[in-house]
């Protein structure tokens, strides 16, 4: 057992510089200045991520992929099963919380220019894994099988479909074919179970890895202040110091998690009915709604594009853009900090912020 362990650590410790576990813990340190706090929320992530996989699990022992099948076995999950309900209602508000922490965990890293030269696969890293936790969220949504996922699912692809060029083979590839049917239920329920959970481990392996390589970044203005001697370097160090506030952290989000799960168990609505007619305010998850509620306000032609296809380009190119600003903001990796960088990043949160309580209003 012992030989194993020197084994696989020499192997790490070659390819990856991790060195052995008690080194890590020995020598990881965490930076202290007035932005600490916001080192807490990449663990919390991490940490909602692993009550998702324990209560994902859980459910998959009653839950069945069929539309035949699907909502009934959700509802016999929350009215049969001892504490189904408890898990089925964590499962979901955790979804919910983790996409906010990873929201948060995002711009923080962003503003606080995390993102600098060395750390841009971090950041590339990171995005990905914030598509696949989006991946997750709208694949799950469909698996209960009631009206509501049903027609924001329908709607869901549709935009997908409209994209230019790929959106046809994306539409039918979503769905497994023309309509929303038992096949996309299928896909969905094959996404959310194998491929994105796949796709997530080896994406936050990578991302680990990376932030105990590179260690955690200082912001500018803290840099700064160093090198002018105007504030001291302190660390404190990861074991236990810091290990101990993120599991405070973790401790308290349990908590709420089984007050929310208490206090506003997870609703099941009704059965979904592919002949009836959507019912009215249909609209995804809170976190697709900025999107929803732009291409609902553009006008119906913008120049030769009509509207909502001129906002998925749009949507498409500024993606792209927030992806690639470790390279575009390469001046920040040598101290030149620019406020053009820091005033997309106001706009951005802005305009998410403004167009998703428009769609709420
Ligand atoms: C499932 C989602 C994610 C998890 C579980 C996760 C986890 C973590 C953890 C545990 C850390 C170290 C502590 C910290 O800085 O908070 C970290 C650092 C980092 N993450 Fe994430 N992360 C996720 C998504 C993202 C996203 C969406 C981005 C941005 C695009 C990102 C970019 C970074 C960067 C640049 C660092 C280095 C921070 C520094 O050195 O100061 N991560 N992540």
């Amino acid at each position: 057992m012992n030989a194993l362990y020197r084994q696989i650590r020499n192997w790490l410790d070659e390819r990856f510089g991790t060195g052995s576990v008690e080194e890590f813990l020995r020598h990881k340190t965490v930076p202290i200045h007035r932005h600490t706090l916001w080192y807490y929320f990449g663990g919390m992530t991490l940490f909602l991520f692993v009550v998702q996989v324990l209560t994902g699990i859980l459910l998959l022992l009653y839950y069945r992929p069929t539309p035949e099948d699907a909502f009934e076995s959700v509802q016999y999950i929350v009215t049969q099963v001892r504490f189904g309900w408890l898990i089925r209602s964590v499962h979901s508000w955790s979804a919910n919380l983790m996409v906010l922490t990873a929201f948060i965990h995002m711009f923080s890293v962003y503003f606080l220019k995390a993102y600098r030269k060395p750390r841009e696969l971090t950041w590339i890293s990171g995005m990905i894994l914030l598509f696949v936790v989006m991946g997750f969220g709208f694949s799950g949504y469909l698996l209960p099988w009631n009206t509501l996922a049903f027609f924001a699912t329908k709607v869901g692809t549709e935009m997908a479909g409209a994209v230019p060029f790929a959106g046809k083979w994306m539409l039918t590839f979503l769905r497994g074919g023309e309509e929303v049917t038992g096949a996309t239920l299928t896909r969905f329920f094959g996404f959310h179970v194998a491929v994105l959970p796949g796709l997530a481990t080896v994406l936050l392996a990578m991302h680990l890895l990376l932030v105990q390589r590179l260690g955690m970044s200082v912001p500018p203005s803290v840099e700064q202040a160093t090198a002018e001697g105007r504030q001291a370097p302190r660390v404190m160090p990861f074991f236990p110091n810091f290990l101990l506030r993120d599991i405070i952290g973790w401790y308290a989000a349990l908590g709420v998690l089984g007050a929310l799960a208490a206090v506003f168990p997870w609703e099941l609505g009704a059965k979904a009915d592919p002949f009836a007619a959507a019912p009215a305010g249909i609209r995804p998850e809170w976190y697709f709604l900025f999107m929803f509620q732009t291409l609902k306000l553009l006008p119906a032609k913008i120049l030769f594009l009509e509207g909502e296809l001129a906002g998925l380009v749009g949507f498409s190119l500024a993606g792209a853009v927030w992806v690639a600003v470790p390279f575009l903001d390469y001046r920040a990796g040598f101290g030149r900090v620019t406020r053009f960088f820091t005033g997309l990043g106001i706009f951005a949160l802005g305009f998410i912020v403004v167009m998703s309580a428009l769609a709420l209003r």
